[in-house]
């Protein structure tokens, strides 16, 4: 579904991502890992057209143009970015609305928005409420939901547990792997290696803007090169 062959991208000076290869296959759930300042965002971004990029990032067999974000959503591209990007001054509901702007199908979108909020109860609950006093957790959910609503076949999920305490972590993850049945695709972007690398089916470990390693799950959980650093203690 996607395939991206010598990704560089650049800020400035800074070369944040340098000759990146990584393919995600239909039905996939895929992390993509590392440290803070790894490159993750930049990849996601470049993947979402946020950003301006050299090498080949292709969907479904064509290329995408750099910087061509609505584009690429209205191809089936979604990206829930770092931190939200909920509009704390609206309401929950016009936050999902938000999320059918591409749509053409307007009335069957607005059943989804309704769908939504039957979907996640709390966000039904704060529906007229301002997406600001909603809970960290009730944000991610908003954020997902709305990106959910553009009818993605690529959701991009960018640290989505950031912030999130253990427990609501554990569920969002759990959420995160039903994707999988409603035949989303999806790339996860993480730190908590260990617990991403529970619900996805192969994941990419990024240092300092290459791929260090990748390989299924299963294979990298039980990786003895893989430091303790990387993968956390414990659970
Ligand atoms: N707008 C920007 N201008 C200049 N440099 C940037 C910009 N955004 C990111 N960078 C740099 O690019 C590199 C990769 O950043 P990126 O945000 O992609 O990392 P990340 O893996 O998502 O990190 P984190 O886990 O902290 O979100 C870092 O060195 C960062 O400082
Ligand atoms: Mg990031």
């Amino acid at each position: 579904m996607l395939a991206i062959k010598g990704l560089e991208v650049r800020y400035g000076a800074i070369t944040a991502v340098r000759g990146v290869d990584l393919e995600i296959r239909k039905g996939e759930i895929v992390a993509l890992l590392g440290a803070n300042g790894a490159g993750k965002s930049t990849i996601a971004r470049s993947i979402a057209g946020l950003l301006p990029f050299q090498g080949e990032i292709s969907f479904e067999g064509e290329k995408l143009t750099p910087g061509a974000a609505e584009k690429n959503l209205r191809r089936g591209i979604a990206l829930v970015p770092e931190g939200r990007g909920i509009l704390a001054r609206m309401t929950v509901y016009e936050n999902l609305l938000m999320g059918i702007y591409t749509r053409r199908d307007k009335s069957a979108a607005m059943a989804d928005v309704e769908k939504m909020l039957e979907r996640f109860p709390i966000l039904g609950k704060r529906r007229d409420g301002l997406a600001s006093l909603l809970s960290g957790g009730e944000q991610q959910m908003l954020a997902i939901g709305r990106a959910l609503l553009s009818k993605p076949k690529l959701l991009l999920l960018d640290e989505p547990s950031l912030g999130l305490a253990p427990l609501m972590t554990a569920s969002l993850f759990q959420m995160i792997a039903q994707f999988r049945d409603e035949g989303l695709t999806v790339l996860l972007v993480e730190q908590k290696a260990r617990q991403t690398l529970k619900i996805v089916d192969r994941a990419y470990l990024l240092e300092t803007g290459r791929v260090v390693t990748s390989g299924s799950a299963e294979a990298l959980i039980n990786d003895p090169t893989l430091s303790e650093a990387f993968l956390g203690g414990g659970h």
